[in-house]
Formats: C-alpha cells, sequence, structure tokens
C-alpha cells in the first residue's frame, strides 16, 4: 500500500450523471451506508465530484449533515474572471468549498480538444485558487502499442507540472484511456509501473519531497472487486472512479476497500 504519509484518497467522478436532487439522495445514502458498516472515516479521504450545476447544493448538505466528504468539480476555466461564455472560475468554486478540481480528463482532451498546454493553465487556474488539481494522465490503447504505457502520461505529466512550486499540493491520477468506461481495468502491475514513473516525473519536476507526499491514483473500471489489488500496490495512493462511483453499494464498498486487503 501507498506510504503511511500519504492518506489514500477515493475519488468519485460523477461525469455528466445525477441532477442536484439525485446527488441529494445519492450523498445521504452513501454517508448512512459507510456509517452503518461502521466505516472509519479518518483511514480515507474521500471526494465527490458532481457536475457544476449541484455543487451548491452539495455542499450546503455536507456541511449542514456534516458529511466528512470532500468535493470537487470536473473542470474549470484557465481564466479567473471575464467574457468567456459557459466558463466556470476556480475562484467561483472555491467559494463553494471545492477542495479538489479535475484537469485534463481523457473525455476533455478527447471531446474538447483540451491539449497539454490547456490542461497545464488550468493547473496554474486551479493553484491560483487554492484548490488542489487532480491532474488526469494517460495513454490511449495506439499510444500503447506505439509507445509502451508510460512514456505518453509521464510526457503529459510533465507539461502539466510546468512552473508549479515544488510545496503546490496535487493529486496525480493515472487513466489509461483503453480502461476507462470499458469494464477492462489495467493489471495492478501496469498501474504499480506507471504510477511509480508518473511519481518520479513528479520528483523530476517538484522535488523529491514533492514526490513522496504527492498521491498518485489509478483509475480506470476500478470496481469493488479490483480495488483492493490496486491499493496494495506501493505507488497507487487512491482510485478515480467514474461508474462505479454511481452506485452506493460499489462505492462504499470501493471506499472500504481496506477490509479486503488484510491491513
Ligand atoms: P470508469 O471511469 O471508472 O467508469 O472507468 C473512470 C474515469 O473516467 O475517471
Amino acid at each position: 500500500m501507498g506510504s503511511v504519509t500519504r492518506k489514500p484518497l477515493i475519488a468519485g467522478n460523477w461525469k455528466m450523471n445525477l441532477d442536484h436532487l439525485q446527488a441529494v439522495a445519492f450523498v445521504q445514502k452513501l454517508h448512512w451506508t459507510l456509517k452503518d458498516a461502521g466505516h472509519e472515516n479518518d483511514s480515507v479521504e474521500v471526494a465527490v465530484f458532481p457536475p457544476f450545476t449541484d455543487i451548491r447544493t452539495v455542499q450546503t448538505l455536507i456541511d449542514a449533515d456534516k458529511i466528512p466528504f470532500a468535493l470537487g468539480a470536473q473542470d474549470l476555466s484557465t481564466k479567473d474572471s471575464g467574457a468567456y461564455t459557459g466558463e466556470v472560475s476556480g475562484a467561483f468554486l472555491a467559494k463553494l468549498d471545492a477542495r479538489y478540481v479535475i484537469i485534463g480528463h481523457s473525455e476533455r482532451r478527447e471531446y474538447h480538444g483540451e491539449s497539454d498546454d490547456v490542461v497545464a493553465a488550468k493547473v496554474q487556474a486551479a493553484l491560483r485558487h487554492g484548490l488542489v488539481p487532480v491532474i488526469c494522465v494517460g495513454e490511449t490503447a495506439e499510444d500503447l502499442e506505439k509507445f509502451g504505457a508510460s512514456a505518453v502520461p509521464a510526457g503529459q505529466l510533465k507539461t502539466a507540472l510546468e512552473g508549479v512550486a515544488s510545496d503546490a499540493d496535487i493529486v496525480v491520477a493515472y487513466e489509461p484511456v483503453w480502461a476507462i468506461g470499458s469494464g477492462q481495468a489495467a493489471t495492478p502491475d501496469q498501474a504499480q509501473e506507471v504510477c511509480a514513473k508518473l511519481r518520479a516525473v513528479v520528483a523530476e519536476s517538484l522535488g523529491a519531497d514533492a514526490a513522496e507526499k504527492t498521491r498518485v491514483l489509478y483509475g480506470g473500471s476500478v470496481k469493488s472487486g479490483n480495488i483492493a489489488s490496486f491499493m496494495r500496490e506501493p505507488d497507487v495512493d487512491g482510485a478515480l472512479v467514474g461508474g462505479a462511483s454511481l452506485v452506493v453499494d460499489e462505492f462504499a464498498a470501493i471506499i472500504r476497500y481496506q477490509k479486503h486487503v488484510g491491513v
């Protein structure tokens, strides 16, 4: 398992699912399911990433019921304010007590043409507003065949970290594009190999201390049945979960992976 100095992070990326009313029901049910199971809040950090339109509602619920989940957004603008129709500023997300923001998810890269430079600008925007960027990197099936697993994600991360201060709080998520939503997860060995390489990139870019404290997540078809095998790997510090984060019992079981790791 990841180093004792890195608290595991289980992050649920809802993508474009659950409206604000469904979000309330979901978050309440997840909270009670974990409570009923006697889950220890301190052992793992839980974060949910709802659509923008749900964030205020989820923030209010988390606050009112003292629910120990961190809140994150799925994207943000490179700009802070101004004439940018449809964009959402990191300043607004910070005001809503969002702690995290996903940046460079492969669906943004693929459907919105987000380049490594845009990703880097978004990382800077997040950090300007005190948000923790969850920087997503990963290779396509074609990249994997041509260059192997780690070359493309390592290059993406290197660009994303340009100009980032060595003491910045960041999270890295290795998400092989071929594993996202496909039901075909990477093997724990593959995930470990690339996550270790990404940690080395953090070390090169931000220094050894940053590499030691930065959490590197695996994402792509994570389920309750495979989470424990990923979490046993020394350089995997958590998971970014899509489809399985939308099913209360399944996501709760993922959060409670320690039951299966044998620690
Ligand atoms: P998945 O998605 O868990 O549905 O494969 C992961 C992600 O896109 O973050």
